[in-house]
């Protein structure tokens, strides 16, 4: 296939896999990548940049392709040691960065005078805008359907894709709810250069978590996602399950009052006992509403292949023929 983003990345196909904490490790990312899309490594699952270094050498180890990593920008409060990981991702030649969270400005010079393109994940078209103009090479645009932090405007992907195809020049991707040959297809459509997948390569057999966690996803419908944390502005839509239930029961009472502490317990520190653990119900964790979509636990190589199918199917016969020919 042939895109803005597959020129841009040097890939085959315009298929991103998102930063994910505690699943974005080298094993997903090269296999993402040896398959002709983009795997992405996330940083700061690594204790430390040293840890990183490891993690992008055995990713190196695994395949010759273009891979990324991910550098989530967190609050003020909970900074990590943003200038040596970013040393590590120079030193160590990786190509691509997907910056998240907040705005990856600062980091941009270092990261760019190295010839490191950046793809920056954001929420809405001001964010994305604001990332074109601090001089971004692309952004993903995740719609309200996705999972992890889909901000507070709540536009779904029907309408944010195309108000963002109005309003950038530089090339994007269709980030929330894609899944499959159709997803991609009607990214295409609507404006964007490919798609970035995260809830749906959770779903693969090199994805290097807990089966149960593959399970839920699977046993999920698009019903089963909950919004936590929105009374405090950092909104994440996570899989439903009985400490779910607790932190939304926590954040009714509290109200105005509520605080992070209030449940922190089930919120932070988590990801290690759901994902390698397996224990799905110990703690909120990162589920789009595109579980309704996933009904299988295939390869990745099987996955991005049957997707590129499908949308060649679609392109070339079903949307084909949707239209008289001329005269
Ligand atoms: C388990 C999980 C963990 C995630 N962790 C991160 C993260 O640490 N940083 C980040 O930028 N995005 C993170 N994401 C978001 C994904 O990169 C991606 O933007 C999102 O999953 C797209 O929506 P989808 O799940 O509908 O495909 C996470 C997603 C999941 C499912």
């Amino acid at each position: 296939m042939n895109t803005r983003i597959t020129e841009l990345f040097g890939i085959r196909y315009p298929i991103i896999q998102g930063g994910m904490h505690h699943v974005g490790y080298a094993q997903l990312a090269a296999a993402v990548s040896n398959a002709g899309g983009l795997g992405i490594i996330t940083a700061l699952t690594q204790p430390d940049a040293k840890a990183l270094a490891n993690e992008i050498a055995r990713c190196q180890a695994l395949t010759d392709r273009p891979f990324g990593v991910n550098l989530t920008m967190l609050p003020a409060l909970l900074q990590a040691d943003y200038p040596a990981l970013i040393d590590v991702i120079i030193q160590a030649g990786v190509p691509i960065v997907e910056t998240a969270g907040y705005n990856p400005q600062a980091w941009l010079p270092a990261l760019q005078e190295a010839g490191i393109r950046v793809i920056h994940k954001c929420t809405s078209v001001r964010h994305a805008l604001k990332a074109q103009a601090i001089g971004c090479d692309a952004v993903s645009v995740d719609g309200f359907e996705c999972a992890g932090h889909p901000g507070e405007d709540d536009v779904p992907n029907f309408i944010l894709l195309a108000r963002a195809a109005d309003e950038l020049t530089i090339p994007f991707v269709a980030s929330g709810g894609m899944a499959d040959g159709r997803s991609l297809v009607a990214a295409l459509a609507l404006g964007a250069d490919g798609i970035n997948m995260g809830t749906r390569f959770v779903a693969t057999r090199e994805a290097p978590v807990h089966d149960n966690v593959k399970q839920a996803i699977v046993a999920a419908s698009e019903l089963d996602t909950r919004l936590i944390m929105r009374p405090l502005r950092n909104t994440e839509r996570v899989l439903a399950n009985a400490s779910v239930d607790r932190i939304l029961d926590t954040e009714q009472q509290r109200g105005a009052n509520l605080q992070f502490e209030d449940i922190k317990a089930e919120v932070a520190g988590v990801y290690p006992r759901v994902m390698q653990q397996g224990e799905v119900d110990s703690g909120a964790w990162s589920c789009g509403m595109v579980a309704g979509l996933i009904h299988d636990i295939p390869t990745v190589a099987e996955l991005i292949d049957r997707i590129v199918e499908q949308a060649r199917d679609i392109i070339g016969q079903r949307l084909a023929g949707t239209i008289a020919p001329d005269g």
